[in-house]
């Protein structure tokens, strides 16, 4: 034999040496869930191990995140019942919950980049990303309102304005609308590559931000369809995305990879609530290694190209990888 393959992973130390993909802190995105109240720590049934916090908990949370290491987190609020619409009404209040978690976090942390979630769901009457008119999610009025949410969050401090509702034409609208008033440092992450995954469930508890009727098909990508979230990530960068984003991560890594082959700008991928909640399942019953699965399943994430990870194992990873 001329060549032994094996000589390379012989020791720790040659193994580290040529390890092709290392995670570190910076690489990771801690989503937050944000509830009304003071000194409130929720843990979310279906993501043991990940909690709701009240305000006063949540810029907590955010300096122990950005002692560790984490730059960015992206903020969800649970909108109370009574002040959900079919017209996003709350989502545009200049003191709603998200406003005041964006200036809460900006002022305990400035450094931190705080990215927001823009999208209807929380606070729709009917659990849609979008306005409802009969059985129809209606694009172009939905759109309207998810630009004015975008400078809402601008204008309380917001770094990055991150839209996870998959209706056409919204990074444009959006883009324009930050410019025209101008909030011209403030990003776009898009989620341009969002599919219809039975994923999301944990999250949608963690909300309370299930869909009333259907499902959301109609809106994000069908889970058969690669091109389409190529066509999708393109239009999304010619509009004026600064970030994009594949969503969910695992069972998404060829996306992943044929995204991050056809764009120059940063990748990201979210690993969102169901994947969180499987390894936290079948580590409770004892049947995987918690600890190597998470840093296993990341660092396949990043391999496939991802230069950004939201994962709700952000936390855990840095503690990991600093062991
Ligand atoms: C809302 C939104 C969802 C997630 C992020 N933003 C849920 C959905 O589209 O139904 C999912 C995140 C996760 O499952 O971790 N537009």
């Amino acid at each position: 034999m001329i060549r032994r393959n094996r000589i390379l992973r012989n020791s720790p130390a040659i193994r580290a040496m040529v390890a092709e993909t290392i995670l570190r802190p910076s690489d990771f995105i801690a989503p937050l869930f944000i509830i009304e109240g003071k000194g409130i720590k929720e843990e979310i049934s279906s993501m043991p191990g990940y909690f709701r916090h009240s305000l006063d908990l949540t810029v907590q949370e955010v300096k122990e995140l950005w002692g560790m290491g984490i730059k960015s987190v992206l903020l969800f609020i649970k909108c109370a019942d009574e002040l959900k619409d079919n017209k996003g009404t709350e989502a545009l209040n200049p003191n709603g919950l998200m406003q005041r978690a964006i200036r809460a976090v900006k002022e305990a942390v400035p450094g931190m980049l705080v990215m927001t979630d823009v999208a209807l769901d929380p606070f729709s009457s009917y659990g849609h990303d979008g306005i409802v008119e009969g059985e129809e999610i209606v694009n172009d009025a939905t759109v309207n309102v998810l630009a004015a949410m975008s400078v809402s969050h601008a204008e309380a401090g917001a770094d990055f304005v991150a839209p996870s509702d998959m209706m056409d034409g919204r990074i444009l609208a959006i883009r324009e609308a930050l410019e025209d008033n101008n909030f011209t440092k403030t990003g776009i992450m898009a989620y341009s590559a969002k599919y219809a995954s039975c994923f999301y469930g944990p999250f949608r508890d963690a909300l309370d931000s299930a869909p009333g009727f259907g499902d959301k098909k109609t809106y994000q990508m069908d889970f058969s369809n690669a091109r389409e979230a190529l066509k999708e990530t393109l239009m999304d960068v010619d509009e004026g995305a600064d970030i994009v984003m594949v969503k969910p991560a695992m069972a998404y890594l060829d996306i992943i990879r044929l995204i991050k082959d056809s764009v120059t700008v940063p990748v990201s991928a979210y690993h969102v609530s169901g994947e969180y909640a499987m390894i936290k399942a079948a580590a409770k019953m004892g049947w995987i290694n918690e600890e190597k699965a998470v840093i296993e399943s990341l660092t396949s994430i990043k391999r496939a190209g991802a230069d950004l990870i939201a994962t709700y194992f952000a936390k855990d990873a840095v503690r990991l990888l600093n062991n």
